[in-house]
């Protein structure tokens, strides 16, 4: 069997976000190694400049490449709509990329108006101003800013009263506008899903992009011939973070084998 084959896939984001990507990718492609980098030490990446977020993005993509992967996952919206490009021009590997599910809730909403919560750095992208521009003129957009969202997930805080307050505080003027779907833009907000049903109720439908990231890399490995389907071998997930977390030990609690490394890097 072709060794490259048993590579791992690489993931990385700003912190222990894209492990909801990376769920969804386990679910699809059981067989598959992996290796997820959790950048916790520099989140949130949101707030950050394009320079700064593309210098983060190489030395994740170098790291993931030392320990051999054989594709990139970028488990992070603002990561992939600052940088993808570059990543794609300078390195010889295929990458996935998320980006806000815009184009799915144009689909789904009958009112055609549609929410959008991500980071100021995806909303503030050309890549997003792109993708925006792209579906029907009639569809209003109301973008919102999730200001401090990402930095209580990744305390740990995703059940807190603060967490609570912030959530209403963002969805709030999206409400006001009565829209029918709301676009989850940002990879840490898949662990704010039941928090975030308690306030808008059933009546709106919440979009992402997991699933279809998932479906992507499939495809691309297979096009690749690079899909790992032997079922003989032991798998491994290894999650390597540069910051001391209780929360993503607790989310990974029902998977196996995985294993954990807190490290500097
Ligand atoms: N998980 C991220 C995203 O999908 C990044 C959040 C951040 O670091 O601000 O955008």
């Amino acid at each position: 069997m072709n060794t490259i084959k048993r590579n791992p896939i690489g993931f990385f984001d700003s912190g222990i976000g894209g492990t909801s990507i990376w769920q969804e990718v386990n679910k699809l492609l059981p067989n598959e190694n992996t290796i997820y980098l959790a950048d916790s030490k520099n989140a949130p990446y949101g707030q950050k400049s394009k320079e700064k977020i593309l210098e983060y993005c190489i030395k994740n993509t170098e790291f993931l490449l030392n320990k051999n992967a054989k594709i990139i996952v970028v488990a992070c919206n603002t990561a992939t709509t600052n940088a993808i490009n570059y990543l794609r021009e300078n390195y010889d590997i295929p990458f996935i990329g998320i980006e806000p599910a815009i184009k799915k809730a144009g689909l789904v909403t009958k009112n055609k108006k549609i929410g959008v919560l991500a980071t100021k750095g995806t909303i503030n992208s050309k890549l997003f101003e792109k993708t925006s521009t792209k579906i029907d003129h009639s569809i209003k957009i109301i973008e919102q800013v999730g200001y401090g969202l990402v930095e209580l997930i990744e305390n740990g805080e995703i059940d807190s009263s603060k967490m609570e307050k912030l959530i209403y505080e963002c969805l709030d003027p999206m409400l006001k506008e009565n829209i029918d779907a709301l676009v989850l833009g940002c990879t840490h907000y898949a662990y704010l899903v039941p928090q975030i049903k308690k306030i808008i109720g059933n009546h709106i439908q919440i979009v992402d992009s997991g699933l279809a990231v998932a479906k992507q890399t499939q495809r691309v490995l297979n096009g690749v011939n690079l899909l790992n389907s032997s079922t003989s071998e032991k798998t491994f997930n290894h999650f390597y973070i540069n910051k001391k977390s209780k929360i993503l030990v607790e989310i990974l609690k029902n998977y196996n084998p995985v294993e954990v490394i807190e490290k500097e890097f």
